[in-house]
């Protein structure tokens, strides 16, 4: 074979992409799945498949046409039974089926985390009718927030702040879970100063972690994120300590986004993707190895000397503003001549808008994570679509 390793890559947006691109260079064969084509990770893929990975038949049938040696889930929305059979059949799922199991659902990792390791987490309940609901929100206190246990993204997530809302939550939660099980989480609100997410690498030769990653979310996506995150040592200690119990319970090789909220010195943990997480995408800028870098050679068991911070710096999303399937790009020059430090721009070339949707990311490094905030902002704002012709 002229490859190092044949990859099946299950969800094929963003991440999907620069994923790719990292197993290539390292000189995998990929092949890029989602339910849509021309997805931006098909497009450096060395092939494609188009169909529903929730379809437990299709994506059963794929992995036994490819008959890769790994398969990397890129997102939540994938039939994970089927990931533990192929693991029992000795195909190596990333970072393991157990791991994918577990955090497809909100209440599956919230119950390794809170019950299994005893961490600290906000204080929940679990709902599936409107009043469990209630008796949750008895026990969170007001205001509390309320999420499908089946859900990505933010949807169907709202902060409630008075008993008259809690009926609608419910209603929006139901009406916007994915799957169908009629089940939320109604979680105690967290007042946090800030939140972060840290990377967490687990390897052959052990755990290693990225310097911490502050967020910023809006309607339940990032808006921007910069790396590092200011935290005194003890609560980076703190945060450590918890992701490692969780990735050590997790299993497998590869990273980690595991999201922390801190209030003082207070680290409270909140969920984990088994994957790159869209935050990290600042460390195509801020690290000698990017979140790609590091899950491919994890993945393939290479080593990993060291993760070294290149400088103070930032991401900054590009959004689009309506529906469309004609898109054209410009600005692309002017965001690149932002002055003030190093600047780069990704452009996903999704093939269609739609409100809000993720389309390209700029990203800023600088003297200080605030320049680069800075710079990082601007650039992305620099950065034009045109819908239609
Ligand atoms: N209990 C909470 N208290 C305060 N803010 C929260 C809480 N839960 C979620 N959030 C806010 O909503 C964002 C998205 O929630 P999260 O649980 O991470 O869902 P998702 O899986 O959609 O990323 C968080 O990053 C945080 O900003
Ligand atoms: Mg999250």
């Amino acid at each position: 074979m002229a490859f190092t390793a044949k990859i099946l890559l299950l969800g094929s947006g963003e991440l999907g992409r620069e994923f790719v691109i990292s197993a290539k260079r390292l000189g995998c064969q990929v092949i890029a799945c989602d339910s849509y084509a021309g997805a931006p990770a098909m497009q450096v893929a060395d092939g494609f498949e188009v169909f529903s990975m929730l379809d437990a038949d299709l994506l059963r049938a794929a992995i036994a046409r490819h008959q890769p040696d790994f398969v990397v889930p890129e997102v939540e929305a994938i039939r994970t039974e089927v990931l533990a059979d192929v693991e029992a059949e000795g195909v190596t799922v990333v970072p393991s089926a157990r791991a994918t199991m577990m955090t497809m659902n909100r209440d599956g990792i919230r119950e390794v985390a809170a019950v299994e390791l005893g961490l600290r987490t906000s204080r929940y309940r679990y709902a599936e009718s409107l009043d469990e609901v209630l008796a949750g929100a008895a026990h969170t206190g007001l205001p509390c927030v309320i999420k499908p246990v089946m859900s990505s993204s933010g949807k169907g997530q709202s902060t409630v702040r008075s008993a008259d809302q809690l009926e609608a939550a419910w209603d929006y939660a139901v009406a916007n879970m994915r799957g169908d099980r009629r089940r939320v989480i109604v979680e105690e609100f967290v007042d946090f100063d800030y939140e972060i997410t840290l990377l967490t690498v687990r390897t052959r030769d052990g755990v290693l972690f990225c310097p911490p990653i502050g967020h910023r979310q809006e309607r339940g996506d990032y808006q921007e994120s910069w790396q590092p995150a200011a935290m005194s040592a003890k609560a980076i200690a703190d945060a450590e300590d918890m992701a490692r119990k969780v990735v050590d319970d997790l299993g497998g090789y590869g990273i980690f986004g595991v999201e922390f909220f801190v209030k003082g010195e207070e680290v409270i943990f909140s969920e984990l993707s088994p994957r790159p997480h869209d935050t990290g995408m600042v460390t195509l800028i801020s690290q000698n190895l990017s979140e790609f870098d590091l899950h491919a050679r994890a993945i393939l068991g290479l080593p990993i000397p060291a993760i070294t911070l290149r400088g103070p710096s930032a991401s900054a999303v590009v959004l689009a503003d309506r529906d469309a399937d004609e898109l054209r790009y410009d600005g692309l020059a002017d965001a690149l001549a932002v002055p003030g430090g190093e600047i780069d721009v990704r452009i996903f070339a999704k093939p269609t808008a739609r409100p809000y949707r993720r389309m390209a990311v700029a990203l800023g490094l600088a003297d200080s994570t605030d320049a680069a905030r800075r710079i990082a902002a601007e650039a992305a704002a620099k950065v034009r679509i045109h819908y239609g012709d």
